[in-house]
């Protein structure tokens, strides 16, 4: 019997929604410029994952590091999330989008907190595209949390040592109950994961495209598909043989 290794259709495709700064640098414009008009590729992304029948797409909107931005440009960003949310959510609603928000919430301001804990309740039971936005988030400080979950869990007695597995530690991350993504795309050029879902993207195929994020449309999205599809996934095991 043959078995079939190729990748298919990804069911859960991640994006490094880079090169907002370069986009806007190349027309003469401020960097704010680059990230306003990269809302516009998300949601021409969040449209096509829907027709592409994907199930989960999660993004990176803003990382732990970026904090480190000067002032104005991270007032900026915070300010585009808040839009975006006030925006679309009713209509990613209507079109049957669940929202979920990962990263470190809690050192977030109070409305922040108030409008993303809103925008997942009213989508929590819609299920044609999970849209799962990583604000506030870095990978490594998503693995510490669940490390020290898992330690006061032990501590408590509720957990033996010996008990821990990989599905402790899967479910003890941000993206607890999410499969792990399949497919990984980094637009802009660069060639890293920046922090980003480390431990949910050991088996991940990366794709990498040249274009800026502002530029990234459902054609990209498409030939990054066929990429993918062209990959042979063996999850560290050998190429499957015909007889
Ligand atoms: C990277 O470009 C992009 C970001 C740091 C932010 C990504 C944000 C958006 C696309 C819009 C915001 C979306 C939400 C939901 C708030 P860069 O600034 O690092 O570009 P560069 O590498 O060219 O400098």
């Amino acid at each position: 019997m043959t078995k079939k290794s190729s990748a298919a259709a990804p069911r859960h495709v991640a994006i490094i929604m880079d090169g907002n700064g370069r986009w806007a640098a190349a027309r003469g414009l401020p960097r704010s410029a680059g990230h306003k008009t990269g809302i516009d590729a998300l949601r021409r992304s969040v449209k096509a994952a829907s027709d592409f029948g994907i199930e989960y797409l999660t993004i990176y909107s803003f990382s732990t590091e970026n904090w480190s931005r000067p002032k104005t440009e991270v007032t900026f960003l915070l300010e585009l999330l808040r839009r975006f949310i006030r925006q679309d959510v009713a209509e990613l609603h209507a079109s049957g989008v669940q929202i979920k928000i990962i990263g470190a919430r809690d050192d977030l301001e109070a409305s922040m907190i108030a409008m993303l804990d809103d925008a997942e309740k009213l989508t929590a039971a819609n299920s044609k595209l999970k849209l799962v936005v990583a604000f506030n988030y870095g990978s490594r400080q998503e693995i510490l949390r669940a490390t020290q979950a898992i330690a006061n869990s032990v501590k408590s007695g509720a957990l033996n040592v010996s008990d821990i597995t990989l599905e402790t530690i899967a479910g003890a991350l941000d993206t607890s109950g999410i499969p792990d993504p399949d497919l990984l795309i980094r637009t802009g050029g660069e060639q890293r994961i920046s922090n980003f879902l480390l431990w949910q993207c050991a088996y991940a195929e990366f794709v990498f495209v040249p274009e800026f994020w502002p530029d990234f449309d459902a054609a990209i999205f498409r030939r990054a598909l066929d990429e993918y599809a062209a990959r042979d996934r063996r999850f560290g095991g050998v190429k499957a043989q015909t007889a």
